[in-house]
């Protein structure tokens, strides 16, 4: 069997930048200073049990923490985890992606500055609530363009977008809010990273017999993967989230097979998938 990999899968840029700074702070904590990470580090079971094997533990809330190390995800967090640490003496390893932190950076000036601010995105996705933590949560929240008929008129509008939303999405809410506000500025700040990988995705998935989609179930990008490689090969692809969730005996039917994986997974699960296949 032939295997090829897509040319954009696997870690973007600032999961990458969150593994590598928790490893690296593993690696020369004290013995005695308990890390803790707010939220699963990244959506990938076999990397969220490594770190629990190595100590790390996941909780939900920052004031059930007394001492040690909280580690902030790339996703980030609202303004007043770092109140709280602050307050309660706690070291904050601030893994936030760096695209990310732009956009807080951008919402806490402008709301400063009078702006009334929307982030065009999930509400419950845990990124746009960090981001609305740097405007006192008083962002207006926008996930479909229905709901911008809703808004009465405003005065100064700063418009920023969740870095995953897809760009036709963007521009259509964009512009919807442009007609209701005397004064707009507006940021587009998605991330290159899920375009690139979903557009390989495609790709491939067009010349390939199979593709095998690697990522955690629940991992939404992930799902994203899935769905675009169905579209293309609708009997052929298959999701697994390791090794030995690969269906063998089916795969043995195709000489060609594509491979990719969501933003959390890791290389060394990506490589053991293709060595299996390989062996086929
Ligand atoms: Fe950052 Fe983009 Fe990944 S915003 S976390 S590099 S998808």
């Amino acid at each position: 069997m032939k295997v090829i990999l897509a040319d954009y899968s696997g870690f973007c840029f600032g999961v990458e930048k969150a593994i590598v700074t928790t490893f690296e702070e593993l690696d020369k904590e004290d013995k005695n200073q308990k890390i803790f990470s707010l939220g699963p580090l990244i959506h990938n079971v076999q990397v969220v049990k490594e770190l629990e094997a190595r100590g790390v533990d996941v909780i939900e809330d920052i004031e059930l923490v007394s001492e040690g190390s909280v580690i902030v995800r790339s996703h980030g967090v609202p303004k007043k985890i770092y109140e709280a640490a602050d307050r309660k003496a706690l070291t904050l390893i601030d893994a936030t992606c760096p695209f990310v932190k732009r956009i807080q950076t951008i919402v806490e000036d402008h709301y400063k500055e009078g702006y009334t601010i929307v982030i065009i995105g999930n509400p419950q996705h845990p990124e746009v609530v960090g981001i609305n933590g740097w405007c006192d949560n008083k962002a207006l929240i926008i996930q479909e363009e229905e709901e911008v008929k809703k808004l009465p008129n405003i005065e100064k509008l700063c418009i920023v977008v969740q870095t995953t939303m897809s760009i036709s999405q963007f521009e259509k809410i964009a512009a919807a809010l442009e007609k209701k506000a005397k004064e707009v500025v507006k940021f587009n700040t998605i991330c290159s990273a899920t375009k690139q990988r979903q557009k390989s995705a495609k790709d491939l998935a067009q010349k390939v017999d199979a593709m095998i989609v690697i990522g955690g179930y629940h991992s939404s990008n992930t799902q994203k993967l899935v769905s675009i490689c169905n579209d293309i090969r609708p009997t052929a692809t298959f999701h697994v989230e390791t090794a030995k969730d690969l269906p063998v005996e089916e795969l043995k039917q195709y000489d060609l097979v594509g491979v990719t994986a969501g933003a959390s997974t890791p290389k060394w699960i990506i490589t053991e998938i293709i060595q299996k296949l390989r062996n086929i």
